[in-house]
């Protein structure tokens, strides 16, 4: 493996404030250069600011503020931004640095030495929220920007070339021999195709407007704002005057973004580079786009999620979850509220939250706070079993991470916390604190649990930095990284932290998920459902038997039990929390004979859901567990084969 990894992000524009679209490619490019320390390398990453052009200098006016005040208010914002999101950038590039400044003008003049560039006369449409000149063919009605639907402009006017023309051969002949270069697969046989149609040279400065950053030798002219921009990559990696730095960091080696600016980083990018003699980066992966109500998201149409809202209520960690593993690398994906709170209460606090509350109170519990040692004596194949799953889920991750892929690698790393999960269950602990000759196994077995929650802390720790410091915290642990990563390395005898709760069960609704976004601007709100009339109630059947309708009057309904615990100064009482797939309810049960509150978390019951509320031992009870009570026996629980989802109906 190379020593060093430079990643970068595209620098955003400052004519609005920042969106989750930005907040995405930051958080995944994090994620990765996270993930790349925790394999050793030296990282530098690189996001920041795109400030030249004339949407910025029309932003401002339109502000009313000076330009160079209003690049330094927005720039603070993604700034701030990026701090709420927990980004490790190593630096923030501003364009308007003199740092930068001086590096574009000095690949200027390489490329012009070397003869790509000359003088004309540019006439074309711009897009100027883009910052492009869209090719007539692709107008939408003849006169729309295919991106981003404003309305271009006819602009004419004198004009630097670059040659671009003299480079097809030369980039397809990259693309052919470097398959990596271009990820995933669809935007290189996209590219290919754009380049083999031909290319024209294409217009690298401007006289119209002068915020940019102007020509060496030519002032009336400032660099068009591509040219600026795809240079900050090399800027920030030391050039032109810090060869040692360059060296060491270029060529980059992922360049990620949006799909919709792959070409300027596959065509133009690396023209410009063999333009000035300098290396190509390796990779540019091009994610797809989060829509909103079936349009991508963007300031344009005003359908923004802002990030900020769900990290105050629900924590950073379940923000960054959610897009990582929601969105597949290089696929479109829906930003949808149902779809958070559903991840949020399924994955983060049903999964991930309640294996590491178990885990940490029964050691709490039996082991008196203390990870005890494990006695491999008492091992049997669900041991060796669980410690299979470990390591091949290590494995498995691990090269998800490496191909960037981070739904895959949860998903993975998901499949240790399901497996511990149920090791915990078929050991049953809390059974066999109850039996002092069982003693050997029952520290075994939280010893393996401890180090399986150990390892999937280790695994979550670049989507998830926040949540792996406080499991850690829990389990009185150091943090670790991914070069020697393998079952069985927890050290016995480390005291628990304090103990508390991660991903606490969420009653947000889905209205109020709706209200911290902007809806698009061209939606009407939609009418409220009207209220069900309340049926008229029947009188009940005589006799002993019921009809049918009766019957059905009683709801029964799956649920799932979050959590459980005794009812204080009651022999027979459990309180528990539980998931009836449209909410969480309290619900009272007189099993605590038969069962241990643990041994309830995870478990699906069958509940009559229509009950009416009553008050036991003072606690409200809504609905009642079905469980088979012979007489003078204990109760046991009805039970399903399979996994039956919460919420649906037992008839
Ligand atoms: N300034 C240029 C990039 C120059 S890089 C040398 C630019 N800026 S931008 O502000 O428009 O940011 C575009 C990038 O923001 C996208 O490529 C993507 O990384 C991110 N996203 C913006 N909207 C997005 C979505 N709706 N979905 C996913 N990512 C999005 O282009």
């Amino acid at each position: 493996m190379k020593k060093t990894f430079y990643i970068t992000t595209p620098i955003y524009y400052i004519n609005a404030e920042p969106h989750l679209g930005h907040a995405y490619t930051t958080m995944v490019a994090d994620a990765i250069a996270r993930s790349r320390r925790l394999l050793g390398q030296d990282v530098f990453f690189l996001t920041g600011t795109d400030e030249h052009g004339q949407k910025v200098a029309r932003a401002a006016k339109a502000a009313g503020l000076d330009t160079r005040e209003f690049a330094d208010g927005i720039a603070g914002k993604y700034k701030a931004l990026f701090a709420t999101l927990g980004i490790s950038n190593n630096d923030f590039i501003r364009t308007t640095e003199p740092r930068h400044i001086r590096a574009a003008q000095a690949i200027w003049r390489r490329v012009r030495d070397n003869g790509d560039l000359y003088k004309g006369t540019y006439e074309g449409w711009y897009c100027t929220v883009d910052e492009l000149f869209v090719p007539e063919s692709q107008l939408v009605d003849g006169r729309k920007c295919p991106t981003c639907g404003t309305e271009v402009e006819r602009l004419s006017e004198e004009s630097y070339f670059f040659r671009l023309s003299r480079y097809e051969d030369r980039l397809l002949e990259h693309y052919r021999t470097h398959p990596e270069f271009i990820a995933p697969e669809i935007r290189r046989n996209e590219m290919t195709a754009f380049v083999a149609a031909g290319l024209k040279d294409l217009s690298v400065s401007r006289t119209s407007f002068k915020w940019g950053i102007p020509v060496p030798d030519d002032p009336a002219h400032v660099m068009y704002v591509w040219f600026d921009a795809l240079t900050n990559y090399l800027t920030a990696a030391g050039f032109p005057d810090d060869e040692v730095r360059l060296s060491r960091y270029w060529p980059a080696d992922v360049h990620l973004m949006g799909k919709e600016i792959v070409r300027q980083h596959t065509v133009y990018w690396p023209a410009f580079l063999m333009a000035a003699g300098l290396p190509l980066p390796e990779r540019v992966i091009g994610h797809g786009w989060w829509l909103m109500h079936e349009a991508k998201m963007s300031k344009s149409l005003g359908n923004v999620v802002r990030p900020q809202g769900y990290v105050e209520r629900f924590g950073l960690d379940a923000l960054r979850y959610f897009v990582m593993r929601e969105m597949v690398l290089g696929q479109d994906a829906n930003f949808a509220d149902e779809a958070f709170l559903s991840r949020y209460n399924a994955d983060l606090a049903n999964d991930l939250g309640n294996v590491v509350s178990r885990v940490t109170t029964m050691i709490q519990r039996y082991c008196s706070g203390v990870v005890p040692a494990r006695q491999p004596a008492s091992e049997t194949g669900l041991d060796v079993e669980l410690e299979k799953t470990a390591a091949a889920t290590i494995g498995r991750t691990l090269a998800d991470a490496a191909r960037f892929d981070f739904s895959a690698a949860l998903r993975s790393t998901w499949e240790l916390i399901a497996a511990l999960n149920k090791y915990v269950v078929a050991r049953e602990p809390w059974a066999l604190a109850k039996a002092p000759e069982s003693r050997a196994l029952l520290e075994t077995t939280l010893y393996n649990a401890a180090d399986a929650l150990r390892i999937v802390t280790a695994l979550v720790d670049p989507v998830m930095p926040q949540s792996a410091a406080r499991i850690r915290a829990m389990l009185g642990i150091e943090p670790e990284t991914w070069v020697d990563l393998r079952p069985r390395t927890l050290p016995a005898s480390v005291r628990l932290g304090r103990i508390e709760p991660l991903f606490p069960r969420m009653e947000h609704t889905v209205d109020e998920l709706r209200a911290m976004s902007e809806s698009p601007k061209t939606e009407g709100a939609a009418p409220a459902p009207a209220a069900a009339a309340p049926a008229p109630t029947p009188a009940p059947a005589g006799g002993d038997k019921i009809s049918i309708d009766d019957f059905m009057k009683v709801d029964l309904r799956v649920a799932k039990v979050l959590s459980a615990e005794k009812v204080p100064n009651s022999r027979k009482l459990i309180k528990m929390t539980i998931d009836v797939g449209t909410e969480q309810r309290t619900l009272v049960a007189g099993i605590a004979e038969a069962y241990e509150p643990e041994q309830l978390i995870g478990r699906t019951i069958a509940m009559v859901f229509n009950l009416k509320p009553a008050k036991l031992m003072g606690i409200e009870s809504n609905g009642m567990v079905l469980a088979a009570s012979p007489e003078g026996g204990k109760p046991t629980l009805v039970s399903f084969d399979g996994e039956i989802p919460p919420g649906t109906r037992v008839r």
